[in-house]
């Protein structure tokens, strides 16, 4: 609520204006303005990167037009030749641009990560300069453990981020487990109303900041000062929602759990998750996102996702309102059907993010559309 204090310093007003202007003026040629164009910086863009630095624990935050141009801007801070170890399963839009990168400039590596360090460090070469991570990855859920990977990377000196989108700044703090950079797709729960597109970077270090201020103001993706307020205003309702979609979750998993027609259910919370300890461990609450197995043949899915009436069929995650997809046709279309198979993303998976509705009215939705599988 109070990260950031995000008082309009000019008029004491309690949320910052939304400054709608491109560039300021020099009170003469020799005197620059504190805010000179604003790709380089804008007031409520400023105030909504304060709030995300603390939530974080950062040294700075920059804020992009979505989650994808925040990720790019990462790997403009590797030099051409670099290797990149990325997770076996990762967002679908993550999987792509390592895809790309690995095609046009960079080396790059998918291990399974939720495996432990030591997955990392054998696919290590001597050109490994960043470890990409996702935890929980979407769709599966799969923890890594933050802290053992840090270190890896710390001793042998690449940089590693992670995408912390499904963790939220509430449920993991990456930058205090020891990694580098911490990165948001603010679409989803710091804005959290499924009505704006935005991505954060928080980094650990004045150094990495310098760097990372250079890139975005030579590729320009920045975030713009009308959806900076979007963001900041549902940011400051975020740990009121997540903690409902959060306990959501945990209900709605351990009701799928025990339905004859789910074989089975990716969510931390569970005691027979892989990663469970290390989740209690690593985390505070065990996200809103749910996936989940059918049983019965390859069209379960579909008739599935077409019979729920409360969760609506529609790509992100995120916001308010419970979603529901399936991860081969949608989020994870781009990967190859090999891809997918060797990521665990079968013709039988639904993922589900839960919203801040009734927990019963959720399940009971899951229930009469389980039924008509
Ligand atoms: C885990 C994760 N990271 C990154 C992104 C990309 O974010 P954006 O859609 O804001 O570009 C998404 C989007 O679904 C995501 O789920």
């Amino acid at each position: 609520m109070h990260a950031g204090n995000t008082h309009d310093a000019a008029t004491g007003g309690v949320m910052p204006a939304i400054h709608q202007s491109s560039t300021y003026a020099y009170p003469a040629l020799r005197e620059q303005p504190e805010h000179i164009y604003t790709r380089i910086s804008n007031p409520t863009r400023d105030a909504f990167e304060r709030a995300v630095a603390e939530l974080d624990g950062g040294a700075r935050t920059f804020a992009f037009a979505s989650g994808m141009a925040a990720s790019s801007a990462v790997l403009e801070l590797l030099e051409p030749g670099d290797h990149i170890i990325g997770p076996a399963n990762v967002y679908g839009g993550s999987f792509n641009m390592l895809k790309a990168a690995g095609e046009a400039r960079f080396e790059v590596s998918h291990v399974h990560q939720n495996e432990g360090p030591q997955a990392i460090e054998a696919a290590w070469r001597g050109n490994t300069r960043l470890v990409w991570m996702e935890t929980p990855s979407n769709p599966l859920m799969h923890i890594t453990d933050l802290k053992a990977a840090a270190a890896v990377c710390t001793a042998r000196g690449a940089l590693s981020c992670v995408d912390s989108t499904l963790a939220t700044p509430l449920a993991t703090r990456p930058l205090a487990l020891g990694c580098d950079i911490s990165m948001h797709s603010v679409t989803k729960y710091i804005a959290g109303h499924s009505d704006v597109l935005a991505g954060t970077l928080t980094v650990s270090s004045d150094d990495l900041a310098a760097r990372l201020k250079a890139v975005r103001n030579r590729t320009g993706g920045v975030l713009a000062s009308l959806d900076s307020y979007l963001a900041l205003r549902g940011l400051k309702t975020m740990a009121l929602r997540v903690g409902r979609q959060f306990g959501n979750a945990g209900r709605v998993a351990r009701a799928l759990q025990e339905h004859p027609k789910v074989a089975q259910v990716h969510y931390p919370g569970l005691e027979d998750h892989p990663q469970h300890d290390l989740a209690k461990r690593q985390m505070d609450g065990f996200g809103a996102v749910v996936s989940l197995r059918l049983r019965g043949d390859s069209n379960a899915p579909e008739r599935m996702l077409n019979a729920l009436e409360l969760f609506t069929i529609a790509e992100s995650l995120g916001g308010v309102e419970s979603l529901a997809g399936f991860p081969p046709l949608m989020s994870h279309s781009a990967m190859t059907p090999e891809a997918r198979e060797a990521a665990g993303i079968t013709g039988n998976l639904v993922r589900l993010s839960c919203g801040i509705e009734d927990a019963a009215d959720l399940i009971a939705d899951l229930h009469q559309a389980l039924e008509r599988i």
